[in-house]
């Protein structure tokens, strides 16, 4: 898939593509750093030996797992190792592992010499389908998830379906959320196809989760490239806050449960919220708000949150990233792939559309 753009890139997918990897450098790459979790090396590994196997020198950098990597004091290491081994801006960051590995790798990619290229390695579905594609890199703070970061798009992207042979179910299943999003708001096709087998969508060596990664990545390949700095969403032309469906309810709920709770099933409960949301506002049809149910319940992801924390979440979302000012913004669904913005709701509706959550 073609991600088109200020430098257009390929995001490659398929089984054993890593071979691929060597060609979306850039000729002109002396030197790669292959920046991996700890706990994950196969990976990092099996990225060094196809690198070497193309005559290109390498230097493994392992950094803590997940989350843990997001973190100044680990992005100030790498750029202390980069600099001790002499990196000029002619070599290449190859970040390998979940969406938490490669927004760090991205991000020192970013931000050392003012930006040398990176090429991404997801080893997850949320990585193939979300973290990896589109330019946004990001560490966390003391005081919330991905507050520094910058849009630093990749070189490349290699997403080794093999990988997700070995990824628990469950994280197959929550990076199916994501996926689902993409056929809301952009390719009603992937709701057919999990529809119509919805076992297949969360078996790795399945075509059809082959194909649903591919339409949901040429998904956000069209949204990232028509609005490359998340900046020209209008009431006409959503743009790229599109893919932010689901999230203004879902990272409240993230933070809420202190982040013990998947991104992608938060995400879920969020899109079932928004549904109910956007059929309240008279913007959507009951039959396209249930759908939503249905299909998330069919791939085992949460579709209702427990009573009584409404005004918890309220709170939270008051103070979400995404909010402009004071007033609270929604991508809201008015029919299948037409996405628009719902700002500053009646605080009744949201109430409404809250407790058809609740269960
Ligand atoms: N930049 C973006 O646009 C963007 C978009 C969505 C999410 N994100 C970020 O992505 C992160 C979440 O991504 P994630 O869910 O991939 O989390 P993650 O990177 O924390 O990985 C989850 C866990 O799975 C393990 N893992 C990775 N690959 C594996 C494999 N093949 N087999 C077995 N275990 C494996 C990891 O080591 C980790 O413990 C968050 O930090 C989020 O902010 C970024
Ligand atoms: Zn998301």
């Amino acid at each position: 898939v073609r991600v088109d753009g200020e430098s257009p890139y390929d995001v490659v997918i398929g089984r054993s593509v890593l071979d691929e990897l060597a060609p979306l450098l850039g000729g002109d790459t002396t030197r790669v750093a292959i920046v991996h979790p700890h706990s994950l090396p196969a990976p990092g590994h099996a990225v060094e030996s196809a690198l070497r196997g193309a005559g290109v020198r390498t230097c493994l950098m392992a950094v803590p797992d997940g989350e843990n990597a997001k973190t100044v004091a680990v992005a100030a290491d790498l750029w202390g190792r980069l600099g001790r081994a002499g990196f000029t801006r002619a070599d290449v960051v190859v970040g390998v592992g979940g969406g938490a590995t490669t927004d760090l790798a991205g991000f020192v990619a970013a931000t050392y010499l003012r930006g040398v290229r990176v090429v991404h390695v997801p080893t997850t579905l949320l990585g193939m389908v979300d973290a990896a594609v589109g330019g946004k890199t990001a560490i966390n703070t003391g005081e919330g998830k991905n507050l520094v970061g910058s849009f630093h798009e990749p070189a490349g992207v290699i997403c080794d379906l093999g990988w997700l042979d070995s990824l628990p179910r469950a994280d197959v299943v929550a990076g199916l959320a994501e996926v689902v999003k993409c056929g809301f708001v952009a390719d009603p096709v992937i709701l057919d196809l999990v529809a119509g087998a919805p076992d297949a969508a969360t078996e790795p060596r399945a075509d059809a989760l082959r194909e649903l990664i591919e339409r949901a990545v040429a998904v956000k390949a069209r949204v990232v490239a028509s609005d490359l700095r998340e900046s020209t969403s209008t009431t006409a032309d959503v743009g790229r806050e599109a893919l932010n469906y689901g999230h203004t309810l879902g990272h409240a709920v993230e933070r809420v449960e202190e982040y013990r709770i998947r991104h992608g099933e938060a995400v879920s409960i969020g899109m079932v919220f928004v549904a109910e949301l956007s059929r309240l506002a008279g913007r959507l049809d009951d039959g396209t708000a249930a759908l939503h149910r249905e299909i998330l319940q069919q791939l085992g992801l949460p579709t209702s949150y427990p009573p009584g924390r409404w005004p918890r979440l309220r709170e939270v979302m008051r103070v979400d990233k995404k909010s402009r000012g004071d007033r609270l913004r929604f991508v809201v669904l008015e029919r299948l792939a037409r996405p628009a913005i719902l700002e500053a709701p009646a605080e009744d509706l949201l109430l409404a559309a809250y407790l058809a959550v609740e269960g």
